[in-house]
């Protein structure tokens, strides 16, 4: 089997370049090792930035999102009883789309279907070889076969857990990592928003988010400790738990309902340095994570897309490798600082274990120079709506 360029993964990363290069004429192959329907119950974060929602279009997959999803202008932060909105629209001209992950990827698998796209689900033992010469194959199992795909460049899109980083030799292989002491217990929940914006609360008891997908499905988080499990919390614990952290008007208008969801995530910082190796690039979740405060981590997997998108289409339309030499420079370039942005929100909002009480009043003292700076609400909603590519 033969392809111009083989990609490991077929969650949103593999899938939106697969169709992006697609839209060029250039070939792809996607080796998934889960099922599609497994792949499709994965429920993630819900904001887009325009960056985001235009290479959708340059896929020729946004119809559905046009339709259905919602545009935000801005977002409210709390603390303790106190609130204030900032306005992106007004602050930076830009806005961000609500529109979920999971619709995201289904929209992705339609447009491959529809354009006979090969995407191989349930593969296993997905390897790459000869990386660092110019005849890079992949070998995996799929249907209880062995198969051998030759290609150009391969694309490792297999997320955090994937194998493509690991075929970059620890010689030059570089990771940077901070874990943060809690988690997110999150839960969807077939009831209105409480707001039309999301509201990022910190409080006494540990951060809440309220954010929503359509006007009757909505996404709340709390942090939790890592050592909880979702059956440690009932539904009405943690609509219990939620009310106490938010502001009194929003917590008695929210609307309590059955999960149909609930999850923990844990909160990571991590990024592998370099992003290309050889004929390989690391794409996505499989090179970077950021904590969810802020919601980047399909944006981030996005700005990989888009820098590797012109860099192989640059390659084929013309032999120009400017684009694939510098891949890696250009990318880290963008999500060291969008890691920033994730681990600055995450440390203004949440309640760390060790915080003693002068850290707490610096924290409040950052939320209160927030609210009463312009200049510091520009610089998040920069960052927010998202940086330029
Ligand atoms: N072989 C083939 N596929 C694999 C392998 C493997 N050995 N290991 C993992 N995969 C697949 C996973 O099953 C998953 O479908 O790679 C895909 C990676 O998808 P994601 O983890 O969603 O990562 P990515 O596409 O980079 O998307 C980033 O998703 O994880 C969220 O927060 C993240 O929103 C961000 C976005
Ligand atoms: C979500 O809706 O799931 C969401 C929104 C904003 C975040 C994180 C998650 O910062």
């Amino acid at each position: 089997m033969r392809t111009q360029v083989a990609i490991i993964g077929g969650g949103p990363s593999g899938l939106l370049l697969s169709q992006l290069l697609h839209e060029k004429g250039i070939d792809t192959v996607v080796l998934e090792r889960r099922t599609r329907d497994y792949v499709l119950g994965r429920i993630r974060a819900g904001i887009l930035e325009a960056g985001f929602v235009n290479l959708m279009k340059e896929a020729g997959v946004a119809a559905r999102m046009e339709a259905e999803s919602f545009t935000h202008d801005g977002t409210i932060i709390a603390y303790g009883e106190e609130q204030f909105g900032i306005n992106f629209k007004s602050l930076t001209d830009e806005s961000v789309v609500v529109y979920g992950q999971t619709e995201v990827t289904r929209d992705l698998y339609d447009a491959r279907d529809a354009a006979g796209g090969v995407v191989l689900h349930e593969c296993s033992g997905v390897t790459p070889h000869d990386l660092d010469t110019d005849k890079p194959f992949v070998t995996f199992l799929h249907d209880g076969k062995v198969v051998r795909l030759d290609c150009d460049y391969v694309a490792g899109c297999d997320g955090f857990h994937g194998p493509s980083r690991q075929a970059i030799p620890l010689t030059v292989r570089r990771e940077y990592e901070k874990t943060y002491p809690f988690g997110w217990l999150g839960i969807l929940s077939e009831t209105p928003p409480v707001n039309d914006e999301l509201i990022y609360s910190s409080s006494d008891r540990g951060f809440a988010l309220c954010s929503m997908r359509n006007d009757n499905l909505s996404r709340y988080y709390i942090q939790c400790s890592l050592s909880d499990s979702p059956d440690d919390w009932s539904d009405d614990m943690f609509w219990d738990e939620l009310m106490r952290r938010i502001p009194s008007a929003a917590a008695e208008s929210l609307v309590t309902g059955a999960s149909i969801e609930k999850s923990i995530a844990p909160l990571r910082s991590f990024v592998t340095e370099p992003m290309r190796w050889g004929r390989l690039f690391l794409c996505g979740d499989a090179a970077h994570i950021v904590p969810p405060t802020g919601a980047k981590g399909l944006n981030t997997a996005a700005s990989d897309v888009h820098y590797l998108y012109h860099a192989l289409t640059a390659f084929y339309d013309g032999g120009d490798t400017e684009g694939i030499d510098r891949y890696s420079e250009k990318a880290l370039s963008r999500i060291w600082k969008t890691e920033r942005f994730s681990w600055w929100m995450t440390n203004l909002l949440h309640r760390f274990p060790e915080q003693t009480e002068f850290d707490l009043r610096i924290q409040r003292a950052e939320i209160e120079f927030l609210r009463s700076s312009e200049a510091a609400q520009r610089a998040l909603a920069e960052n927010y709506v998202g940086l330029p590519y």
